[in-house]
């Protein structure tokens, strides 16, 4: 779908002879195997294909050194298609930039990686902000201690996290994007419950709307606008652990994964003031029709095969989702008679389609 879309983006940009694809935070490097595959296997049989695979750049702007070796072994022999740069986004934009006239960036679960802050509206509309404090044995350990013994597996089940509420001007540039986006917090006598910022948000946008001169952007991610975050209380906002664990914040840091649901609006907003046009924002279901994608019976039963393939590699300890997977890897599941591959896949294309309920959303922008 990806691979489509772009595709038919460069097609609306009048087929220039340089078009570069543009991967924010590739991960484990599947997805732009999968598009790259896709791309080769659609150039051998039209020529419009062939035309823009010639066009083709496909660059991944990664901020992980480790994630880029991962992502080149899992490319193989076409990692010489892949042009990489090593980039913080969210701090600056990538040296180099902007790579080339006309761009597609795009970016799955990317904008849900910024480390947020715990808002908590304050006495006096004076809103605060949440600061964790570590002890060990009752001791209070510095960022240090605390490194040294989250690393320890002997004692890091024994570290103990309180939070404390400070006032959100101890934290930089905090209240200014708090008085942008969620005013609200700093009106006087109203409880709400807390909300997780991303000021990282704003330079982001600003920061990939310079990768190219003209561009569309489409971010994928988990999350919702505005309304849903003033009102959803807070464990309907944030995952920690595997998918579906149900686990709480404090349960394991530095090894549970930890997100919080991206706020739509405020990534709309930053996205307008940082040269951005938004052209959609919805469901996930969009992407289908963005790419002309049927996922018909056909369709279901390649992902299956797929999906029951990559199992497989992982059980014998191959594949990229190797270790991910295995921590996952069970018989049957503990109170449950087990789901069979087809039904899961089945759900899942469901949820894709929009049929089932699921926080999953796209936002598409092109440059202004
Ligand atoms: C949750 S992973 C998603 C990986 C992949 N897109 C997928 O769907 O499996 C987030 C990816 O974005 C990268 N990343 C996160 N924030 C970034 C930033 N500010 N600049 C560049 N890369 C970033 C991470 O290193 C990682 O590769």
């Amino acid at each position: 779908m990806i691979a489509e879309i772009a595709q038919r983006s460069w097609t609306r940009r009048g087929r220039p002879k340089r078009f570069e694809v543009c991967e924010l935070g590739a991960g484990n490097g599947q997805l732009c195997l999968d598009a790259l595959v896709w791309v080769e296997t659609r150039a051998r049989r039209a020529p419009g294909w062939a035309r823009f695979a010639r066009a083709l750049t496909y660059r991944i702007v990664e901020r992980s050194p480790g994630l880029i070796v991962q992502q080149r072994a899992q490319l193989g022999a076409l990692a010489g298609r892949v042009v990489w740069t090593r980039a913080e986004c969210a701090q600056r934009a990538p040296r180099g930039a902007p790579f080339a006239h006309h761009g597609f960036v795009f970016g799955n679960e990317v904008l849900d990686c910024f480390a947020p802050e715990r808002v908590v509206a304050g006495p006096g509309g004076r809103p605060q902000a949440t600061f964790v404090e570590a002890t060990l044995g009752g001791a209070h350990l510095s960022r240090a201690a605390l490194a040294r013994a989250m690393a320890d597996p002997r004692r890091r089940d024994r570290v103990r996290f309180r939070e404390a509420l400070r006032p959100v001007t101890e934290v930089r540039g905090l209240a200014p994007f708090l008085r942008r986006h969620y005013p609200e917090f700093f009106e006087r006598g109203r409880t709400r419950p807390p909300y997780f910022a991303c000021p990282q948000l704003e330079p982001f946008m600003r920061n990939t709307r310079r990768l190219y001169r003209e561009a569309d952007a489409l971010w994928i991610d988990y999350g919702d606008t505005r309304c849903f975050h003033l009102t959803t209380p807070e464990r309907g906002r944030f995952v920690a652990g595997p998918p579906r664990s149900n686990r709480r914040l404090y349960d394991a840091p530095g090894r549970d994964d930890l997100t919080v649901l991206v706020d739509f609006s405020v990534a709309e907003t930053a996205a307008e003031q940082a040269g951005w046009r938004p052209v959609f924002y919805g469901q996930q279901a969009a992407l289908a029709r963005l790419s002309g994608v049927r996922l018909d019976a056909r369709a279901q039963a390649l992902i299956v095969r797929y999906r029951a393939l990559g199992w497989m590699l992982s059980v014998v300890g191959a594949g990229p989702e190797a270790k991910w997977r295995q921590g996952a890897l069970s018989w049957r599941r503990e109170g449950s008679t087990g789901e069979r591959l087809r039904d899961t896949v089945r759900r899942d294309v469901e949820e894709f389609l929009g049929r089932r309920p699921t926080p999953f959303r796209i936002l598409l922008l092109r440059s202004a």
